[in-house]
């Protein structure tokens, strides 16, 4: 009569004659060896149930081989595993090489210059046309530049219309600046009458919702030389505007306030999404504010010692994101600062210096 000591010994030599015969080692074939013999209904598990039936003072031994069979079974099982993840390694090793200094393929995406870049670039070709210098400034600066000197002294009411990010420092206040008017300041500082420039630039504000970034564009203007009128001013925009968006683009200028200029004005330019009709983008209006402008208020020229008797001048302020969205008819500002690579590349068409 065959003992379970004797079975325990044959199945060790069948499990292993059923280790050697796999095709392959993968993680998916020692599995189904593991359940096939340890597992609930394996072989192993069968064996220890008959367990029952042997004869108590053969227990003890049956027990013993019955153990070493499993641990026998399971150290096996070990070994092939590593062997399995080994062949997985090799497997993906084996892939077909991945050459990364490869040429990319033709149709992938083609980096593009970013739209605000393109209208920035377009306006000041034209500005430079026109006889002006482009300026630049600083993006951090003082106080004194972003507001004192601007007719925005400490405690003016105007300065809660441009919140801003201030920063600490030991001497002064700084700030983000929240508009290229800064700009003004710096150059009639630098300059003497007369003086033409144009700045553009990035701007901070604490502001963030569906049609507010944080940070956003602008282009600023200045004029300043004897006898310039509010007449030079809006024939320098609406000859500006036109070159940009066509002889069609209609503009509208309405009075408003800004402290650094007297009289001031918003521009507005007709949507060019519905012309004129009223859509989403104008809120219905038909109408889209693009900035800011008027003549130079005696109190700037007084803070850069400019003599306001002689001298008059004027000023403009333009948000180059809303020129690019009414230029490209963008339907969501966001849109612009997403770096979403399919919008990017859609511009690509617009090499520098192109037509818009
Ligand atoms: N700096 C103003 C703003 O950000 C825009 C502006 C208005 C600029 C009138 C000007 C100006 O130069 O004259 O809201």
């Amino acid at each position: 009569m065959t003992t379970i000591m004797d079975r325990a010994n044959a199945l060790l030599i069948e499990f292993e004659q059923n280790a050697n015969s796999l095709e392959k080692v993968t993680p998916d074939t020692v599995e189904e060896l593991r359940i096939h013999w340890l597992g609930k209904k394996g072989i192993v598990t069968k064996l220890f149930e008959d367990m029952r039936h042997v004869p108590n003072e053969e227990k003890r031994d049956a027990g013993k081989s019955m153990n070493v069979l499993k641990t026998s079974i399971e150290a096996s099982l070990d070994v092939l595993k590593s062997k399995a993840a080994d062949f997985v390694f090799h497997s993906i090793l084996n892939r077909a090489p991945l050459d990364i200094t490869l040429p990319s393929q033709k149709d992938t995406l083609k980096g593009a210059l970013h739209p605000i870049t393109l209208m920035q670039q377009k306006l000041l070709k034209e500005f430079r046309q026109h006889g002006f210098t482009v300026y630049d400034g600083p993006e951090t600066d003082f106080d004194f530049y972003n507001f004192t000197a601007l007719n925005l002294p400490a405690d003016h009411p105007a300065r809660d219309m441009q919140d801003t990010f201030h920063l600490k420092t030991n001497q002064d206040i700084m700030v983000l600046r929240t508009q290229t008017s800064n700009i003004q300041i710096h150059a009639m500082l630098q300059e003497k009458p007369p003086l033409r420039i144009v700045a553009p630039g990035r701007v901070y504000r604490v502001d963030s919702d569906q049609t507010h970034t944080p940070i956003f564009h602008q282009i600023e203007g200045l004029v300043v030389d004897k006898k310039i009128s509010f007449a030079d001013l809006k024939g320098m925009i609406q000859s500006m505007l036109h070159s940009v968006y066509g002889a069609t683009a209609k503009t509208r200028f309405r009075p408003s306030y800004f402290p650094f200029v007297e009289p001031g004005a918003e521009v507005d330019m007709q949507c060019t999404h519905c012309q004129g009709k009223g859509c989403k983008i104008c809120k219905n209006t038909g109408w889209l504010e693009i900035g800011g402008c008027g003549m130079v208020h005696p109190n700037v020229f007084e803070a850069v010692s400019y003599d306001s008797e002689e001298y008059t001048g004027f000023a403009f302020g333009f948000g180059l994101d809303r020129m690019a969205m009414l230029n490209w008819q963008l339907p969501d500002l966001r849109q612009l600062f997403e770096g979403d690579a399919g919008f990017q590349s859609q511009f690509s068409v617009f090499a520098e210096g192109a037509p818009c």
